[in-house]
């Protein structure tokens, strides 16, 4: 379940709120008083005690999965609504006062995105930048940086909701490297000129998915970890919404979380939370924290904070200064960030 916590600072005191997220999946499990609604780690499966057609019904129900609103992630801010969201396409919308929930919001019926990342980006006017992965939509499956401006739609009718999504406009698109097996994600970078979008060897196994339910496994299985695969940086120009011709790969990695990007001398620096695998994963399970509830075991891989700078011109283009490979550790733009943080800077870009 999600819970929001809100705390508000006035007259030098604070006031804590907090509530539940009242979203469907909330009030579907509350009134089963079971996991109804399947999520991540948990496919919800009928209630043994129902009978056969009650069972057949749900069976079909999930062999096209409807993903669940329990925005259990994030709050998001798109024009002037909040909106808790997790990584579905479906975000619920907020009171960020009362912490009410409100309106839930379908990315479909605005963009063509099955899945979005729960951590945006704002510019300074406030308009929003995502991404999100559009999945075999006309045999093609992509993914979408999407940007929600700031400026509200006004509407006559005060009462009719319009979410600021209904003016999203696609930035840019980037194709997936295979239809049926995008990455996953869970965040993107973002400069004042650059979006960087890292496709990871870490996949999302489309027809694993369609078939978890009759196979009886959690989508969480069905992410696939390709250890032969590298790791693709693209980097997008964000004024013509174009993709930097150079490609950019690295050894294998996972990531979840972008720290920082900025750019520097002619480079685009960003800094990632790496792993070398997604053992990571596996250590959320409740079986797996009953067994070890401080987390102190060596078989998950230790995440690595990693600095990378890419050598860019502005132009729209990219150009590569050095040799076919470079050390990024060479890169003289990350000397005083270095000295600031003591950043262990590590790893290898190559020209595509
Ligand atoms: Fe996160």
């Amino acid at each position: 379940m999600s819970i929001i916590n809100s705390f508000s600072f006035k007259d030098g005191e604070v006031t804590h709120r907090s509530r539940f997220l009242r979203s469907d999946t909330f009030k579907a499990n509350m009134s089963e008083n079971r996991i109804v609604v399947s999520e991540m780690g948990t496919m919800a499966y009928p209630d043994p005690s129902k009978n056969f057609i009650f069972k057949a019904i749900t069976f079909l129900n999930h062999t096209v999965p409807d993903f669940t609103d329990n925005g259990a992630s994030n709050i998001i801010k798109y024009g002037d609504d909040y909106y808790a969201t997790s990584e579905t396409n479906y975000i619920r919308k907020i009171d960020p006062v009362t912490l009410e929930t409100q309106d839930k919001v379908d990315y479909m019926k605005y963009l063509p995105v099955n899945l979005a990342s729960s951590h945006p980006h704002y510019d300074k006017e406030g308009n929003a930048y995502n991404v999100g992965t559009s999945i075999a939509d006309k045999a093609k499956t992509k993914y979408m940086l999407f940007k929600v401006p700031a400026v509200a739609e006004k509407v006559s009718d005060k009462s009719k909701f319009v979410p600021a999504l209904k003016n999203v406009e696609v930035a840019c698109t980037v194709p997936c490297r295979s239809l049926l097996t995008p990455s996953y994600y869970h965040s993107f970078g973002m400069t004042d000129n650059y979006f960087i979008f890292i496709e990871q060897p870490l996949k999302l196994d489309i027809l694993k998915m369609a078939t978890a339910y009759m196979r009886g496994v959690n989508w969480a299985t069905c992410l696939k970890f390709c250890p032969e695969e590298n790791t693709l940086i693209h980097l997008i120009d964000r004024k013509t919404g174009k993709l930097v011709e150079t490609k950019y790969h690295t050894e294998t990695m996972i990531v979840y979380h972008h720290v920082n990007a900025f750019e520097d001398d002619g480079h685009v620096v960003f800094d990632v939370i790496a792993y070398k695998d997604n053992s990571l994963y596996d250590m959320f399970y409740l079986n797996k924290l009953k067994e070890n509830p401080g987390f102190h075991d060596d078989a998950y891989c230790k995440p690595s904070y990693r600095r990378f700078a890419i050598p860019c011109l502005r132009q729209g283009h990219c150009s590569w200064r050095g040799p076919g490979e470079a050390q990024i550790h060479n890169s003289q733009c990350c000397k005083r960030e270095r000295r600031q943080t003591d950043v262990p800077v590590r790893g290898t870009l190559s020209r595509f």
